[in-house]
């Protein structure tokens, strides 16, 4: 019989909620962690089985020895990183996170090579460019993680300006995982009510600030990045493709002319299912989501021509 396996690479905060997520909801057979950090995997593996014993089902969770025991997975979460730190530029990190991608992912190809992978390492948008690149794979394996949880953000914020609604409400961001992300308030429904028959423009532009600056937001508080609402939506997406649920979710992906942009990672609303993503949907957009949506690519192209300015694909 098949059993349904999850790798997560990088079981730091938010490798380790998104297993411990899946487990809670009984999604997969097994999960296997990986982390370059001595006992990280190991501890986190063994607190989150035990957690399993009081879930609705049984989810085997181990940690990987080396990148070798995360074999035959049916989707490869990567969540391995590092922080950027006080003295690194944008540019240093991008090339850190894209160096450690690659070493990640050469293990990925060869010890789970029919994988889709979840990226989730920042920058979201390049390093999932990157994956694309270095595995050579159809780019509906290669899914970036963003518009699950900007869109989850973007809920919070309608509701608490409607105070009514929880669960009900539709999502959609689109763009890059950065500061020029563009959610869509105005696009989507509350029950089938569509948000501007309930919200002024101007208690729009305000939730489209605040799903912003959503993450940024947590860090004032915590210090630290969120990882609760990241590891939920890792884990909404990894069901939607074990599951083959066909549902629509924005994600970075590959463009190659939608949108009318081509060689360029960016999130877009997307249906996934067990392909990974089965289709890219194409909005009609308007003139002023056009423009943004060219500035938010304009940002993404930069960070991969560093790439390709430091020789990263050769
Ligand atoms: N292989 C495996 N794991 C690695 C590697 C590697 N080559 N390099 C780093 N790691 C591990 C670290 O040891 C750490 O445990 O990746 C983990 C990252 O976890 P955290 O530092 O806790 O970061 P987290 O908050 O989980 O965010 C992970 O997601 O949202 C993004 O920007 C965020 O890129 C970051 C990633």
């Amino acid at each position: 019989m098949h059993r349904r396996k999850v790798g997560i690479i990088g079981a730091g905060a938010v490798g380790a909620t998104a297993a411990y997520s899946l487990s809670m909801m009984g999604t997969c057979n097994e999960i296997i962690l990986f982390d370059i950090a001595e006992g990280v995997a190991k501890g986190k593996a063994i607190d989150i089985a035990q957690s399993t014993h009081y879930a609705p089902n049984s989810t085997i969770i181990t940690a990987a020895e080396s990148p070798a025991d995360v074999e035959g997975c049916d989707i490869v979460v990567i969540t391995a990183g590092v922080p950027r730190k006080g003295d690194m530029t944008r540019e240093d990190l991008l090339m850190i996170n894209a160096k450690i991608m690659k070493s990640v992912v050469e293990d990925v190809m060869k010890y789970s090579p029919d994988a889709v992978i979840i990226c989730v390492s920042n920058p979201l948008d390049v390093m999932t460019y990157a994956i694309t690149r270095i595995t050579g794979w159809e780019r509906n394996r290669i899914i970036g993680m963003a518009g699950a949880l900007d869109g989850a953000r973007m809920a919070y914020q309608i509701y608490n300006k409607l105070g009514f609604g929880a669960g009900q409400i539709g999502t959609l961001v689109m763009g890059d995982h950065g500061q020029n992300m563009i959610p869509l308030p105005q696009k989507v429904q509350v029950g089938d009510v569509p948000v501007n028959e309930l919200l002024s423009r101007e208690e729009m532009e305000e939730i489209i600030e605040r799903t912003r600056t959503g993450g940024a937001e947590i860090v004032k508080y915590l210090g630290t990045s969120g990882y609760y609402a990241p590891g939920r939506a890792i884990a909404h997406m990894v069901e939607a493709l074990l599951n083959d649920s066909q549902i629509v979710v924005s994600s970075s992906v590959l463009l190659q002319g939608e949108y009318g942009y081509s060689d360029v990672t960016a999130g877009v609303p997307v249906v996934l299912g067990k392909n990974g993503i089965e289709k890219i949907i194409e909005l009609e957009l308007d003139e002023e989501t056009r423009a943004k949506f060219k500035i938010s690519i304009e940002g993404i192209t930069s960070g991969i021509d560093i790439l390709k300015a430091n020789h990263f694909f050769e």
